[in-house]
């Protein structure tokens, strides 16, 4: 009787464990550029695996559209309009999250980026600061503003919306490709500066995914054509493939996984060039 109890017991405390290991409930999340794109999938895919988010934008139509939608639909999403290419609404927007979450965070998810595509010798100063400052800059900031949060929630999670382009060439312009390739390399870097502070930092790299950012250059039919032919899965990626991976890294279940950078790319990087037509 004592072992059937014991075991019962112990089947519960094991299915318990288990359970929380796929969950984010009770952990609180910031997501750079939630309104739309690969971002808005992401602010989906953690408040529907139990976290609290805070997101934002530079629109404040946009994010107040998307939090009523949100909050119809049960998710505990809160925003701030934030320009993350901007210093000081940067402080103004960790300075938000932590009154908050009252100083806690478990994940940051620095997804917010643009692109300028054009040959390098036809970039212009401003541009160049401009991309400079909105994918990278912000992140590394947001990273070194959010890291008391981060350290104060007892298990952190940073993951960054890197690039293919910042793992091998594909044609995106220079400039954003070192962007993503300095965010890779930081991935690794932090992964081991602070580690011992039990925050894990990873990097996703997306090939094209449905989005705003790409839908004009995907809308010209022999470009898409070009794009296809290069991937072995034959398409390309939905916001939800992406954000499936983000949420994945913030997982408890994922609590050894620490300084990588993980392609969704149908295949495209590790084509070596034989599977080029259906
Ligand atoms: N789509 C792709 O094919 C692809 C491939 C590889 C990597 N990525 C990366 O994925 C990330 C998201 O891209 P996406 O395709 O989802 O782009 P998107 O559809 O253009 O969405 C970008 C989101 O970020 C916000 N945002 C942009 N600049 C911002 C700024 N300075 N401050 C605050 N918020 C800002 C936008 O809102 P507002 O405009 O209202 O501010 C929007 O919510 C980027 O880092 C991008 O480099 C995308």
């Amino acid at each position: 009787m004592g072992d059937t109890v014991g075991s019962s017991n112990s089947n519960a405390s094991t299915t318990g464990r288990a359970t929380s290991r796929w969950s984010l409930q009770g952990m609180t999340a910031l997501v750079t550029g939630g309104t739309r794109g690969i971002g808005h999938a992401v602010v989906v895919e953690l408040a529907a695996l139990g976290a609290s988010v805070h997101t934002c934008s530079r629109k404040e139509d946009d994010l107040t559209e998307c939090l009523k939608k949100w909050a119809s639909l049960g998710f505990h999403v809160t925003g701030s309009v934030c320009d993350v290419s901007v210093r000081e609404q940067r402080d103004r927007l960790i300075r938000d999250v932590s009154s908050t979450f009252d100083g806690k965070l478990s994940i940051l998810v620095n997804n917010a980026g643009t692109n300028v595509t054009k040959p390098t010798i036809e970039y212009t100063a401003e541009e160049y600061s401009f991309i400079m400052a909105t994918n990278l800059e912000s992140a590394y900031h947001l990273c070194q503003l959010a890291h008391p949060l981060l350290k104060a929630s007892g298990a952190g999670s940073i993951v960054f919306v890197s690039s293919v382009s910042g793992v091998t060439a594909v044609n995106s312009g220079t400039v954003y490709a070192a962007t993503k390739g300095a965010i890779n390399q930081i991935t690794k870097n932090l992964a081991c500066e602070w580690a011992k502070d039990n925050i894990r930092t990873n990097s996703v790299a997306p090939w094209y995914i449905k989005t705003s950012l790409v839908e004009n250059a995907l809308q010209n039919k022999i470009f898409l054509q070009k794009i296809v032919d290069r991937t072995p899965m034959r398409r390309v990626g939905e916001p939800e493939e992406v954000s499936s991976l983000v949420a994945y890294l913030c997982l408890p279940a994922a609590s050894y996984i620490t300084g990588q950078v993980i392609s969704v790319d149908g295949g495209m990087t590790i084509n070596g060039g034989l599977y080029t037509s259906g």
